[in-house]
């Protein structure tokens, strides 16, 4: 999609203010390619220097992208709030929509009666003084992260995973500064990078998570921090093993300035047993959510981590938002300490295991190899990204272009399983297979 919208300016200030009003007012919605530098300066009678530094302005800030030979365009999800969410046009109506990676509603535990808990038993109000975390919150925390190898560290709390990873990596780097992320990755963490100014450095991975030469290249290449998704990757179902984790250990041993942080956001849906890299560097930060087990709404994950870095990321959170509100602690603990939640979110994950695998086997019936080892999506290699999708749109069908999470990796599909039923397998795959026709590779490596 190219720019068809009246840019205005005569000074780089003027030029990007026009160009943040288009992105705002979906007149240059996410994908729209901008016009050449030198188009531009010629159509506003500016210098080419002027639009390449205003261009160069809203790249800094996440608003812009430069895609290679695709010159430049704004950014899937830019960090400005459009009139309307313009990330990915709806689905056809009456198609599946299997593009979202969002937990199957009917899954989660529902909040009600421990809400009415709460509401019955709300305890005196929480004023400024003494709010915090919870120190039966923290208690529980620990106890489950100790029991999945966690090492101990200093703990507190944040707004979701990417809050935390937003306040560690600004708390940790300076705009320009590289961050080394997964590649193919979670498309909102390479928009947050985008949005710091930071500059992401890909890391190829495989099943078994990040490969050490990748993130070794990436750490001489100057990475200052190094993010790693422990269990259920976004969007490839990979899983850190024991002899990765191992090996990234050692190699990270070697570079105890870098901040590691790693997303534990699958939780106690992951299926498969955690390694934990934490503590192989000086500054690290492990982060578990709430959001999948007992629902994206929460909004609250647990961040424990050494000193330093948590109380620079507790301090940061103090003199801004100040706290997670005691009521959603309350609730999580509530959530955590029920044995009936435990046991509806340990059905989850095997539900979550059955259509993730029955997927798998059914492509694999077609001769196709797609990646998933845990968690709630499926990664199909793809020859051509655009074909394919519009393959699936016409069959009725609407997954993720994999463009939304890769740097370098090679075209593919991500397709979340969250809501398919035993039923929905034989006609998925076969409108999977017939869309991803020639069939690529099946590794990530472009
Ligand atoms: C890799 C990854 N991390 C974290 C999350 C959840 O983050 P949050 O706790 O901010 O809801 C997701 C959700 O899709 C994810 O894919």
């Amino acid at each position: 999609m190219s720019a068809r919208y009246q840019f205005t300016g005569s000074t780089a200030v003027a030029i990007s203010a026009s160009i943040e009003s288009g992105i705002r007012t979906d007149a240059l919605p996410p994908g729209t390619t901008l016009p050449p530098v030198r188009a531009l300066a010629t159509e506003l009678g500016v210098s080419p220097a002027t639009v390449a530094r205003a261009y160069q302005e809203l790249r800094q800030r996440g608003l812009l992208a430069t895609a290679g030979r695709h010159g430049t365009r704004v950014r899937p999800r830019p960090p400005v709030a459009a009139r309307r969410s313009a990330l990915r046009p709806p689905p056809l109506p009456g198609a599946r929509d299997l593009s979202r990676g969002e937990p199957d509603p009917l899954l989660l535990p529902p909040l009600g009666p421990h809400l009415a808990a709460l509401a019955a038993d709300a305890g005196a109000p929480v004023g400024y003084s003494h709010a915090g975390v919870l120190p039966e919150l923290a208690e529980a925390a620990r106890a489950r992260l100790a029991a999945d190898g966690v090492p101990a560290g200093e703990l507190t709390l944040t707004g979701g995973a990417l809050d935390g990873i937003e306040r560690l990596l600004g708390a940790h780097l300076r705009p320009g500064d590289a961050v080394a992320v997964e590649d193919p990755g979670w498309a909102n963490l390479l928009d947050l990078v985008a949005a710091l100014g930071l500059r992401p450095i890909g890391v190829p991975l495989d099943d078994e998570g990040p490969l050490v030469a990748g993130v070794a290249s990436a750490l001489a290449a100057g990475a200052r921090a190094l993010v790693v998704t422990s269990r259920a990757q976004n969007p490839t179902g990979a899983a850190v093993s024991a002899a990765r984790a191992e090996e990234l250990r050692n190699l990270l041993a070697d570079r105890p300035d870098l901040l590691l942080i790693e997303d534990d956001h699958a939780a106690e849906l992951a299926g498969v047993p955690l390694h934990p890299l934490a503590g192989a560097t000086r500054s690290w930060a492990f982060l578990r959510s709430v959001s999948k087990p007992f629902g994206p709404d929460l909004r609250l994950a647990v961040l424990v981590g050494d000193e330093t870095t948590v109380a620079r990321v507790a301090g940061r959170t103090r003199v801004g938002a100040g706290w997670v509100s005691t009521v959603l602690q309350r609730l999580v603990l509530a959530l955590w300490r029920d044995p009936a939640v435990a046991e509806l979110v340990r059905r989850a994950g095997e539900s979550y295991d059955r259509r993730r695998e029955g997927l798998l086997a059914a492509l694999a019936e077609h001769g196709l190899t797609a990646h998933g080892r845990s968690g709630i999506n499926v990664w199909l290699p793809v020859a051509d990204e655009t074909s394919a999708l519009t393959a699936l749109r016409d069959a009725g069908w609407a997954v993720a272009p994999g463009a939304l999470y890769r740097i370098a990796a090679a075209p593919a599909l991500r397709v979340t399983i969250s809501s398919l039923t035993s039923t929905d397998l034989p006609d998925l795959a076969a409108a999977l297979a017939g869309a991803t026709r020639p069939t690529p590779p099946p590794g990530f490596a472009a």
